[in-house]
């Protein structure tokens, strides 16, 4: 059985993780966002607690189900519900994997892995050792020992369910399938698997031959998958790869590089991020051609980010760039008249296309987000749309592959825009593999130039 703790964290106890794991768990339940909730998780768990929080919302839906069948309520305790799903999620795949018929299962890769009788006894000490948990000691050893019994029964009862199936929403389910009646099955299985680690190596700091140079010489295989994008055979945290401090390249996935060259930048352009933070397509932008940018986005904290971005890569030089907070819909309170000749409006959305990245998403939407996104991105859209000057382009950008974020609102954005032309862009990416073997994100791209 394998240990997926790794650094200084090797040594922590696995109760310790589990009950980090719990609270990740708890926290997402309870509407806070997984990345969050691991910012509090102390430094010496958090990568082992990451890997099987990560894990449990790959499975959560199996584990509810799961638990449904073997406690008669959901637990009034909200930590204890959250120890218990992760317990069962990691029983799930240390009795899964133990299986010869799965031990070379691509999952095994990433999924945390210990021997049952381990994770019954270590889930069982971690309730011991937390006051609020210690009355449900019995009751959590009982239930895991009965899942261990009953495994096979249970899981064929409960995969009848869409949600324990798939480990999606059902109403997620149900509008992939919609969507994409052919596909869906194989989105919702590429939405558990990891997203490759991808570098966008910046041309202004350092070449692509040289950048893959240093990282062979460090013991890094990639693959270089054009226009400046190396995508890495094993993810690594970035001060593990050479030339991250000094700006030679940024971690980007290749559906969002994309976004930077679909607009006809030249030097000397005005150009709006209006969506800008963390400023990764900013960033990509100044790189590509000598642009004045004005990268605005509404949340301060997000914005930040951008500035330490550019900083880091050398492109905050000259006053090419104005960081600006503000409501990019609320032009009066941002825009001095002066129209961009390019625009980007990488719009807030679900999201829905990034979640083998982030598996939390998919349990902190809801099926009404949908229409309140799509609104705010309709509201953003159209006010962009009057920065643009004649002959100028927007492009309209969202990480989600529900269509009514995507061609539902490209189309939407034509007929209520005349003076808009739609013009080739890629629509629709699926975070599927293309046929090369290499995979993006989900992503959609419109791309408008205004006519008189
Ligand atoms: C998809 S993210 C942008 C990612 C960014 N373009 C990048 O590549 O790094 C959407 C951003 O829109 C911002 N946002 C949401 N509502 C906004 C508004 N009304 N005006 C400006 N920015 C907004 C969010 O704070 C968030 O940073």
């Amino acid at each position: 059985m394998s240990d997926p703790s790794s650094g200084s964290a090797r040594s922590a106890a696995l109760s310790d993780i589990i009950l980090a794991s719990a609270r990740n768990v708890q926290a997402v339940l309870s509407g806070r966002s997984l990345s969050d909730s691991l910012a509090d998780t102390p430094a010496a768990l958090r990568a082992p607690a990451q890997a099987v929080s990560f894990h449990v919302m790959r499975q959560l839906g199996l584990a509810r189900a799961i638990r449904a069948e073997l406690v008669k309520r959901t637990p009034a305790n909200p930590l204890f519900d959250a120890l218990l799903l992760t317990a069962l999620a990691l029983l799930d795949a240390a009795v899964h994997f133990q299986n010869e018929s799965t031990a070379g299962a691509p999952e095994r890769r990433y999924t945390p892995i210990y021997a049952p009788h381990t994770v019954v006894d270590q889930a069982v000490t971690a309730a011991g050792e937390h006051r609020q948990l210690r009355p449900y000691k019995a009751l959590l050893n009982g239930v895991l020992r009965t899942f261990l019994r009953e495994r096979h029964s249970l899981l064929e009862h409960v995969r009848q369910q869409p949600e324990a199936l798939h480990n999606h929403p059902r109403w997620w389910v149900q509008r992939l399938r919609r969507a994409y009646p052919a596909q869906w099955q194989s989105l919702l299985l590429a939405a558990n698997i990891p997203g490759p680690m991808v570098l966008r190596v910046n041309q202004r700091r350092a070449q692509t031959a040289e950048v893959m140079q240093a990282l062979a010489e460090a013991g890094i295989n990639v693959v270089d998958a054009g226009h400046d994008a190396l995508v890495l055979a094993q993810p690594k945290p970035v001060h593990d790869i050479p030339g991250f401090d000094e700006g030679w390249w940024s971690v980007q996935d290749l559906a969002a590089q994309q976004a930077a060259r679909l607009l006809p930048l030249q030097s000397g352009m005005r150009v709006l991020d209006a969506c800008a933070a963390p400023g990764g397509k900013s960033a990509h932008m100044l790189e590509l051609a000598d642009i004045a940018l004005t990268a605005l986005d509404a949340d301060p904290q997000r914005l930040e980010k951008v500035a330490l971005t550019l900083k880091r890569l050398g492109l905050d030089t000259q006053g090419r760039v104005d960081v600006r907070c503000a409501d990019a819909a609320d032009l009066t309170s941002w825009w001095d008249g002066t129209p961009f000749d390019a625009v980007l409006a990488d719009v807030p959305c679900t999201a829905s296309g990034v979640v083998r990245r982030h598996p939390d998403i998919r349990w902190l939407r809801r099926e009404a987000d949908i229409a309140r996104t799509v609104t705010l991105q309709r509201t953003i859209a159209s006010a962009l749309w009057h920065t643009v000057k004649l002959g100028g382009h927007l492009l309209y950008a969202t990480c989600s592959i529900f269509p009514e974020e995507g061609e539902l609102q490209a189309a939407w954005f034509a007929r209520h825009h005349p003076d808009a032309v739609r013009l080739p862009a890629p629509g629709q990416l699926l975070p599927l593999d293309d046929g090369t073997g290499l995979t993006h994100d989900g992503f959609f791209y419109a791309l408008f130039a205004k006519q008189a």
